[in-house]
C-alpha cells in the first residue's frame, strides 16, 4: 500500500485534489466571474463539483472530457490506465451549450443562480445514453432509478477544470461533515494506521453491526460513512437515519474506535460499478479498508448477490490501492443465537432469519416493529418517530 509522507494510505493517483480558491482571493474572483456565461447546476451536479473540489473524487479535476468519460464508461479506468468506474460529468441542455465558447471560462451557478464555480470549458459533446447505462448499469431499463437518471440529464457534457469558490455546504450534520483532509488528519491524531470504511443508505440493522464489528475487529478504526446525498424517494431520509446512527454509537460502538461522518454523494444504484466507486472514494477520505457485503449498491434485482464483490477481481493486486474487505449475507441464527453468515454457521436455513433495509422499511410501513434479532430496539424507536414526523 502507498503511504503519505504522515502515514496515511495515499490518495487515488497519489495526490488529495483540492480545487477550493483560498477565501481571501474569492471576492476577486467572483467579480471576475460575474462576466462570465453561466450555466446552471442541479443539485446532483453541484454534489459531484463540491466532491471534486474536495478531493473525494481526487484524481479527477474538473468534469470529465471526451476521452476521460469514453474510457471510464467503457474500460473502467482513465486513459492512462489508473482504475474509476463512474463518469462524473457536467449535463447541459443544447441550447446552452451552444451559446458558450471552447477554452473561454465559464461560471457555474446553483438553483438560485449564484456563483459556485468557475470553469475552463475545454469540450463539450454529446454522449450516447444507452452506452453509458449498459456499460455502467448492465441494464437500459428507465425503472432502474440510476438509468433513470441518466434519461432525465441534458444532451450535451462539459469538460474542464474547476474552480471552487466557496466553502464546502456542511449542510445539516455539519459536526459530521468532513473534508478528506479533515478525516485524515482526524485518523492521524487517533493514531489509527488502518480504518475501515462502511457505506450504508440504510439505518444500521444487526447484520450491518456484525459486518462492521467482524471488521473492526482486525483494523484499528471504522468510519461509519452513510450517504446523505440524493436517494430513491422511498428510502429512509438522511435525517432520520443521522440520528439512528448517533443512537447506536452512543449504546453499541466504542467512541475511541468510531467515527461517524457523511458521505454526500447521490446514490447511483450502480451496483459493482458503484461499489469501485465506492471504495475509491473512501481511500481518499483514508481509509484502509471497504466492507462489501451482499448486494451492495443495489436496487431491484438487477444485480447477482455477489457481483459488486466479483467485480474487484477485474483488478489487479494493488493497481485500486484499498483493500476490500468482503462478507457473506449475514442472518440472524436461533441455534446459534446469534448474527453468522453460511461461512460460520452450520446450521439448517430453517433456522435462519434473513433481514435487510428494505425489510426493516417494509416492517415500518405496516406499522410492525422490526424485532431485536433485526435491529436495536433504540434504532427502531427513532425510525418510528422519524416516520410520525413524516406522516404529520
Ligand atoms: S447500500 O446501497 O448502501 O450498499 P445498504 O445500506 O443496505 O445498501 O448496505 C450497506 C453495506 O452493507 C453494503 O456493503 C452491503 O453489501 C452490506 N450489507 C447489507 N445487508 C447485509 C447483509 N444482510 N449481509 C451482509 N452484508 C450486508
Amino acid at each position: 500500500m502507498m503511504l503519505t509522507e504522515k502515514g496515511t494510505i495515499a490518495p487515488h493517483g497519489g495526490k488529495l485534489v483540492d480545487r477550493a480558491v483560498p477565501a481571501g482571493e474569492r471576492g476577486e474572483r467572483l467579480k471576475e466571474a460575474a462576466g462570465f456565461l453561466q450555466v446552471r447546476l442541479g443539485p446532483r451536479t453541484l454534489s459531484n463539483l463540491e466532491m471534486i473540489s474536495t478531493g473525494v473524487f481526487s484524481p479527477l479535476e474538473g468534469f470529465m472530457g471526451r476521452e476521460d468519460y469514453d474510457s471510464v464508461v467503457g474500460e473502467m479506468r482513465f486513459p492512462d490506465g489508473l482504475p474509476w468506474s463512474m463518469p462524473v460529468t457536467l449535463p447541459t441542455d443544447e441550447e446552452t451549450a451552444n451559446s458558450l465558447t471552447e477554452g473561454s471560462e465559464i461560471s457555474l451557478v446553483d438553483g438560485i443562480g449564484e456563483i459556485v464555480a468557475t470553469m475552463t470549458l475545454r469540450e463539450r459533446f454529446r454522449y450516447d445514453r444507452e452506452r453509458e447505462a449498459r456499460e455502467v448499469y448492465r441494464t437500459t431499463d428507465t425503472d432502474h432509478p440510476g438509468v433513470a437518471a441518466i434519461y432525465r440529464r441534458g444532451d450535451v457534457l462539459l469538460g474542464g477544470e474547476v474552480d471552487f469558490l466557496r466553502d464546502p455546504d456542511r449542510g445539516p450534520f455539519p459536526h459530521h461533515y468532513h473534508t478528506p483532509a479533515e478525516l485524515r488528519a482526524l485518523f492521524v491524531e487517533r493514531g489509527w494506521k488502518k480504518v475501515v470504511g462502511f457505506q450504508t443508505r440504510n439505518p444500521v440493522h444487526r447484520a450491518h453491526e456484525y459486518i462492521q464489528k467482524s471488521a473492526l475487529e482486525t483494523v484499528d478504526g471504522l468510519l461509519l460513512n452513510p450517504l446523505v446525498g440524493e436517494t430513491k424517494s422511498d428510502d429512509i431520509p438522511a435525517a432520520v437515519r443521522m440520528k439512528s446512527y448517533e443512537t447506536i454509537l452512543e449504546r453499541y460502538y466504542p467512541k475511541n474506535r468510531t467515527v461517524l461522518a457523511v458521505f454526500p454523494a447521490a446514490m447511483r444504484y450502480a451496483g459493482p460499478r458503484e461499489a469501485i466507486f465506492h471504495a475509491l472514494c473512501r481511500k481518499n477520505y483514508g481509509c484502509t479498508h471497504f466492507i462489501v457485503g451482499r448486494d451492495h449498491a443495489g436496487v431491484g434485482s438487477y444485480y447477482g448477490t455477489y457481483d459488486a464483490q466479483h467485480i474487484f477481481e477485474e483488478f489487479e493486486e494493488g493497481e485500486l490501492g484499498i483493500t476490500p474487505l468482503m462478507f457473506e449475507h449475514a442472518f440472524f441464527c436461533k441455534e446459534c443465537q446469534g448474527t453468522a453468515s453460511s461461512k460460520t454457521c452450520p446450521h439448517d436455513p430453517a433456522s435462519h432469519v434473513f433481514f435487510s433495509g428494505t425489510k426493516v422499511r417494509e416492517m415500518l410501513g405496516k406499522g410492525e416493529y422490526p424485532p431485536p434479532e433485526f435491529s436495536r430496539p433504540e434504532v427502531v424507536k427513532v425510525l418510528i418517530e422519524g416516520q410520525r414526523v413524516e406522516q404529520n
